[in-house]
C-alpha cells in the first residue's frame, strides 16, 4: 500500500475523509482529521529559530507523541540550515523526515510548508510575533491545529485580528496552544487554587521583575551595508516594535501573565516611566527603539496594583521573579526565571521563614514540555483547546504598558484595544527584495519613542 508523506495511505485518506464529512456536515464544521489511518501527528515548523528548533524538540519528545516534522519553513536558508542540522542529531532525528522538497524559504514559505500537512496535523508558528496573525489565518484556512510563540500580538489593531482568528479556529474545532508555558505549570496551578481560597487574603498588591544584562538582538547597531532592511529589522525583531513589540513585550510578558493569572483579571489601565542610559556600546551607537528600562503601573477594576519592573543593563542588580501580597500574606509566584518556581505562601509579607504557610516543594517539570503535552492531549482526545483569547489578551496588557511608558500617559485597556496604530499593516504582503515597514531616517536612525512629546503614537 503506498503512503504520501502525509503519512495517510490513499485508502485511510479517503475513508477519513468520507467519514469525517460526514460528521462534519451533522456538526456544520469543517472536517477535522487527525491521526487517521496512522497514529502519528505530522508537524510544520515556520520559523526555524532558536525557540522554533526548540519547540519543535518539545513536540517530538512529548509523551502524547508519536510526532514526525515533515516540513520546516524560515525567511532565510542559514536559518533553516542550522536548525534541521540540530533536529537530525540525536535520538530524536527518526522521527525528522524533511528533506529539500519540504524546506521553503521566503516570505511564502510558510504556505507550502502547512500544504504538506493534512488538517488536524500541527503547524509550529515560531516567527518573530509581526507575522503571526498571517500565518494564522492561513493555518485556520487549512484545518490544521496550531502552536504559536507568545507575543501573538503587538498593538491593537493586530490583537483585534487575533482575537477575531482565534473565535474562527473555535468554530473549526481546532486546537490552538500558546507559548505562555508558565500557565501550565502544575506549582502555579496549585499556588492560583490557594490564592482563590483566600490562602492570603486578597490579592492587593503584585511585583514583577525582570532585571538581567541585554538579551537577544535589543539593542542594534547600524545596518550592516550588504544587508537589505527588511532582512536586517528581521533578523534584529526586539529591536524594532512592529516585528516584536520590542524588548518589552518580548521579555516580559511572561511575568505579566503570570502575575494577571494570580489575580484572575487583566488590569484596566498603566501609567508608566522608562527611558534610555546609554545607548554607546563598545564605542558603537545603538539605533534600535528599545529603552533600556521600564517602571510600569498597571491598576486592577478592584484597585489592585502590578508594578512591573524590566531593566536590560550589564552590570547592575539581577532579579527576574514575581511575588503576590495579600491582606493576609504574600506568596513567591516565581522566584528565579520561568522554572522552578519554588512557589510558596507565608503569612507575613516579609517572606520570613518562620511565616512559611505552604510550599510546592516538589519537582517541576519543564514547562515547554508539558504545553506540548497537553495540546497533543487535547488533539488525540477531541478536548476543547483554544489559548488565543488569553495569549491575545496578555500580549495586548503587555502592549498596554509598552504604551504608557512610550507616550508617558495613562492607557486603558479599552484605549489600546481600540487603538489605531498598526505597526506594520502590510506585513502580509512583505517581499524578500522589498522595502521594511519601518523607515530609518536619512542618517540610518529609526523613530524612537519620546514620552509626553509624541502621545498619540508610540514612535
Ligand atoms: N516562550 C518562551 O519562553 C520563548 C523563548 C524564546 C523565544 N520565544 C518567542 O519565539 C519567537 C521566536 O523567537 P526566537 O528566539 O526563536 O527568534 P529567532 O530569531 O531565533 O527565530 C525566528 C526565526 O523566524 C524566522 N523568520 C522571520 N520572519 C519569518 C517569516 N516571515 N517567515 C518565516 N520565517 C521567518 C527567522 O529567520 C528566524 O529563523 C518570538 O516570538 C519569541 O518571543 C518564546
Amino acid at each position: 500500500m503506498t503512503t504520501n508523506h502525509t503519512g495517510l495511505s490513499r485508502r485511510d485518506a479517503l475513508k477519513a475523509g468520507a467519514g469525517l464529512a460526514a460528521a462534519a456536515t451533522l456538526a456544520g464544521l469543517a472536517p477535522q482529521v487527525y491521526a487517521a489511518g496512522s497514529d502519528t501527528i505530522q508537524l510544520a515548523l515556520v520559523g526555524c529559530g532558536g525557540r522554533g528548533t526548540g519547540a519543535a524538540t518539545d513536540a517530538l519528545n512529548s509523551k502524547n507523541g508519536p510526532t514526525k516534522l515533515v516540513a520546516m519553513a524560515d525567511a532565510y536558508k542559514d536559518r533553516l540550515d542550522y536548525s534541521h542540522k540540530t533536529l537530525t542529531k540525536g535520538e530524536k532525528a527518526k522521527n525528522v523526515d524533511v528533506p529539500t522538497d519540504r524546506q521553503f524559504t521566503g516570505f511564502e514559505a510558510y504556505k507550502q510548508a502547512m500544504d504538506c500537512l493534512k488538517p488536524g496535523d500541527v503547524v509550529i508558528l515560531t516567527t518573530p510575533p509581526a507575522f503571526r496573525w498571517v500565518q494564522f489565518t492561513y493555518a485556520i484556512q487549512k484545518g490544521l491545529n496550531v502552536f504559536m510563540e507568545k507575543p501573538i500580538t503587538v498593538d491593537g489593531p493586530s490583537t483585534r485580528k487575533m482575537l477575531k482568528l482565534g473565535e474562527d479556529a473555535a468554530q473549526k474545532n481546532l486546537k490552538v496552544g500558546v507559548g505562555l508555558m508558565c500557565r501550565h505549570c502544575d506549582a502555579r496551578g496549585e499556588l492560583f487554587k490557594r490564592i482563590k481560597d483566600g490562602a492570603i487574603g486578597e490579592l492587593m498588591l503584585l511585583r514583577a521583575v525582570r532585571m538581567k544584562g541585554p538579551e537577544a538582538t535589543c539593542f542594534s547597531g547600524p545596518r550592516p551595508k550588504e544587508m537589505n532592511e527588511l532582512e536586517y529589522q528581521i533578523r534584529r525583531f526586539h529591536s524594532f516594535l512592529w516585528a516584536s513589540g520590542g524588548c518589552y513585550s518580548d521579555f516580559l510578558i511572561h511575568n505579566i501573565d503570570e502575575c494577571c493569572w494570580m489575580k484572575d483579571a487583566w488590569p484596566v489601565k498603566a501609567v508608566a516611566t522608562g527611558g534610555r542610559h546609554y545607548r554607546m556600546h563598545n564605542g558603537v551607537e545603538q539605533i534600535d527603539q528599545n529603552f533600556d528600562h521600564y517602571m510600569v503601573e498597571y491598576t486592577f477594576a478592584d484597585g489592585a496594583r502590578l508594578l512591573l519592573e524590566g531593566r536590560t543593563m550589564p552590570d547592575c542588580a539581577q532579579d527576574f521573579s514575581s511575588h503576590g501580597f495579600g491582606t493576609k500574606g504574600s506568596c513567591v509566584i516565581s522566584q528565579s526565571s520561568h522554572f522552578p518556581t519554588k512557589a510558596r505562601t507565608y503569612k507575613g509579607w516579609n517572606f520570613a521563614k518562620d511565616e512559611l504557610a505552604w510550599q510546592w516543594g516538589k519537582e517541576e517539570p519543564v514547562p515547554y514540555q508539558l504545553e506540548w503535552d497537553h495540546l497533543l492531549d487535547a488533539i488525540r482526545t477531541d478536548k476543547k483547546y483554544n489559548e488565543v483569547e488569553r495569549g491575545a489578551k496578555a500580549s495586548l496588557v503587555t502592549s498596554m504598558g509598552r504604551m504608557a511608558a512610550h507616550t508617558g500617559r495613562v492607557v486603558t485597556f479599552d484605549e489600546i484595544l481600540n487603538h489605531e496604530h498598526e505597526f506594520a499593516p502590510d506585513v502580509d504582503k512583505l517581499k524578500v527584495d522589498g522595502p521594511a515597514p519601518l523607515l530609518a531616517a536619512a542618517d540610518g536612525k529609526y523613530p524612537v519613542p519620546e514620552p509626553g512629546r509624541k502621545k498619540d503614537r508610540e514612535f
